[in-house]
């Protein structure tokens, strides 16, 4: 059986990564592939558990490093119990958020070196990472104002704008290095980033669905 496509959907804060995920499901919908949506911190009962300490913002006292495994710890029960079965049963996942924002939000903003949670993420995880990335980048300052409005604000939501130019800026740069990078212009009209979403996602549909048809036939 053709295994599934992994894919994450990546940000700074008020990107629109709602709106995005909901238009993405529709095009696999659209074309009757089987998907598990989830998300991280999170995505299991444990790693709900582990979200609710991660985001709560009565947690002031959270070293960066503790916040740091906790994502992990997180991550890897997700990528265990969730994500690989999914895949190898065929299933796309679609993953809000995923190890880039550690290394946005931990590495590039709290500072942790990026060499030190590639280390994390190659002992929890034998560094297993998503086919393709959504990359949704809009000005910063433009995001907050979205984000802002949203009502009470959790333990990252509270932080300034410098902390999410660093987030968003540390999201760029893995961009630049990593090909299954796909950057998205959020800051433009819903039905313009329908169709760059589309643009990046159709071809993938289009080979995979070409290639399980092969794979039913052997
Ligand atoms: P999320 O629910 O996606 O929040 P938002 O809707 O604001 O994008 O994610 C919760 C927060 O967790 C978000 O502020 C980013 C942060 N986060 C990290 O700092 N590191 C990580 O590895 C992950 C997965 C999330």
């Amino acid at each position: 059986m053709q295994a599934g496509l992994f894919i994450s959907v990546e940000g700074a804060e008020g990107v629109g990564k709602t709106t995005s995920l909901a238009y993405i499901h529709q095009l696999l919908d659209d074309s009757a592939i089987s998907y598990t949506s989830t998300r991280e911190p999170g995505g299991t009962q444990l790693g709900e558990k582990i979200r609710d300490i991660l985001l709560d913002k009565k947690n002031t006292q959270m070293t960066d490093m503790t916040e740091l495994l906790l994502m992990f710890a997180a991550r890897a029960q997700h990528v265990e119990e969730v994500i690989k079965p999914a895949l190898n049963q065929g299933s796309w996942v679609i993953c809000d958020r995923f190890t880039d924002s550690s290394f946005a939000y931990q590495g590039a903003a709290r500072g942790i070196a990026a060499k030190t949670i590639d280390l994390i993420n190659e002992a929890s995880l034998d560094s297993f990472s998503p086919d393709l990335t959504v990359l949704l980048d809009v000005d910063v300052k433009v995001g907050m104002q979205r984000a802002g409005s949203r009502g009470e604000l959790d333990r990252f939501e509270k932080e300034d704008l410098i902390f999410f130019e660093k987030v968003r800026q540390g999201f760029l740069a893995r961009a630049k290095v990593h090909e299954r990078f796909n950057i998205i212009d959020a800051s433009r009209s819903i039905t313009d980033v329908n169709s760059q979403l589309s643009d990046v996602l159709l071809p993938k549909i289009h080979t995979w669905l070409k290639l399980s048809s092969q794979s039913i036939q052997k």
